[in-house]
């Protein structure tokens, strides 16, 4: 049984901090945001994410996960004071595509102030390389005296939507460190989950996340390339990644064709790895291309609608009294995160172009409308499907594996399906009677 501390309670806090608890620790898991800090305590959640409402409160009720708005309590209590304090906050998007590292600062100047004996500072946020060794002289400079301290890197590869599995079936725990000890006293914590450890130094952990980040991207807006020469010859990018999938090299995960990448890691970290290859003067090519491909995939979605219900008349902008429904606003299913999601990115394109837009989400509903303007926000599918010209599918959710189309199509004012994630199969959804366009399943 160790004694933690996490700062911050967003996706990576809340999540490790619940499982270190489930693994038998004690955890106080703080927070700045007062709102947040008196739901949990509750046992209300700031996010969506299977599984861990019921995770959380079970650890709450065993005494062994708490809550609070105070440093020095999830520190410095006198029963259990902290032997490692997990920075877990925020690293947005900085002005110039740089990770913004105002929260990091923050947490690590207030520890710094905090700690009344000796901690393992250990980084969980996505930072940049280098950030180890910076967090650890904020922490020497803002400490009111010197007590001994050591800074581990350790990234975190959970994906929201599957966290919590995420998190305790690991595929690695990688730790940073220029003190060996202190790594491997971090490694003791993860010793139950039985996941390969791999012990480096700080900048090599903090690569390892970047470089995890950036690849799986690749993956992503390269199958999108071939997507869209799919199209262009006719073959069908489904049974080209399975193809290539089978191939023990390749692997088929993470090349499913659609509408790029989102989410709040992506974007911001890819974006932010070229920063910093940027600004050692190296040209970062390959990562501006899976960032130019990413886009554009959001764009020739649009193009694909304005193709199949667009005005041609010149006094008319394309989508001019068109009727547009989305299903789906979260940037993959089971996450109510807005960050970078494709599908509000998308309605704002159509809007630009004229159309109405309605929409639905089984989760996210709630959290898109405050990013939305002019969106009727729907009861389900169905409803979206009264009066539409075309529907698109923008997120996976499973909800609308199954949907009744013969239903939809007669709500419709034209049975147009542009499938963003290709859910369905063309021939069948051809067959029902409607125009249907996937990415990159044959010629568009
Ligand atoms: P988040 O925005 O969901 O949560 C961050 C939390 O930190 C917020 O509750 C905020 O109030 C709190 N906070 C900010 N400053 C603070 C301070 N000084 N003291 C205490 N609390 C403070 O962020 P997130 O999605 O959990 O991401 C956290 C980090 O982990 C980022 O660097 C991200 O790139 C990385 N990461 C995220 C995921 C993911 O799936 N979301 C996965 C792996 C890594
Ligand atoms: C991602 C990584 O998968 C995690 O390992 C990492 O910890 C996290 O970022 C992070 O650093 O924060 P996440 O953003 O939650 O996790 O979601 P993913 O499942 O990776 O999906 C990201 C985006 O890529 C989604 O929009 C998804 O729809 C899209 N995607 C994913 C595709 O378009 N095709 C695919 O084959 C896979």
């Amino acid at each position: 049984m160790k004694n933690i501390a996490v700062i911050g309670t967003g996706y990576v806090g809340l999540v490790t901090g619940t499982c270190f608890a489930d693994l038998g620790n004690r955890v106080v898991c703080v927070d700045i945001n007062e709102e947040r800090i008196n739901n949990l305590n509750k046992g209300i959640l700031p996010i969506y994410e299977p599984g861990l409402e019921e995770m959380v409160r079970r650890n709450m009720a065993s005494g062994r996960l708490n809550f609070s708005l105070s440093y020095d309590e999830a520190i410095n209590n006198a029963d259990s004071p902290a032997e490692m304090v997990f920075i877990a906050v925020g690293t947005p998007e900085g002005v110039d595509g740089e990770a913004d590292l105002r929260y990091v600062r923050a947490a690590a100047e207030t520890i710094a102030e905090t700690m009344k004996h000796q901690v393992i500072i250990i980084n969980k946020s996505t930072v940049p390389v280098g950030t180890g060794d910076w967090v650890a002289d904020i922490v020497r400079g803002k400490q009111p005296e010197p007590i001994a301290f050591d800074v581990v890197s350790n990234p975190e590869f959970l994906r929201e939507g599957a966290a919590i599995s995420d998190c305790m079936n690991p595929d690695r725990i990688v730790l940073g460190s220029l003190n060996r000890d202190a790594a491997n006293k971090v490694a003791q914590l993860y010793m139950p989950l039985r996941a390969p450890i791999i012990v480096t130094d700080l900048r090599t952990a903090e690569m390892i996340k970047y470089a995890s980040n950036a690849f799986l991207a690749t993956k992503i807006s390269f199958i999108n390339e071939i997507s869209n020469i799919c199209e262009a010859l006719g073959a069908d990018v489904k049974e080209v990644a399975a193809g290539m999938g089978y191939d023990k090299r390749i692997g088929r995960a993470f090349l499913d064709a659609g509408l790029g990448y989102g989410g709040s890691c992506f974007p911001k970290d890819v974006k932010a790895l070229a920063h910093m290859a940027n600004i050692q003067g190296k040209h970062p090519q390959l990562l501006e291309a899976v960032m130019t491909i990413n886009t554009d995939q959001r764009r020739s979605l649009v193009n694909k609608v304005r193709g199949l219900i667009g005005n041609n008349g010149a006094h008319l902008s394309k989508l001019e009294g068109k009727t547009v429904g989305m299903l789906g606003l979260a940037f993959k299913a089971n996450t109510d995160d807005m960050r970078e999601s494709q599908p509000v990115d998308i309605i704002r394109m159509l809007q630009a172009d004229g159309a109405q837009i309605k929409a639905y989400d089984p989760v996210a509903m709630d959290n898109a409308g405050k990013q939305l303007q002019n969106v009727k926000l729907c009861e389900d599918v169905y409803d979206v499907a009264v009066g539409c010209d075309a529907l698109i599918l923008g997120t996976e959710w499973n909800e609308f594996k199954n949907l009744d189309w013969h239903r939809i199509k007669g709500l419709m004012r034209k049975p147009v399906l542009v499938d963003g994630r290709n859910l369905y199969e063309p021939a069948v959804m051809r067959d029902l009677g409607f125009t249907y366009r996937g990415v990159g399943r044959g010629y568009a």
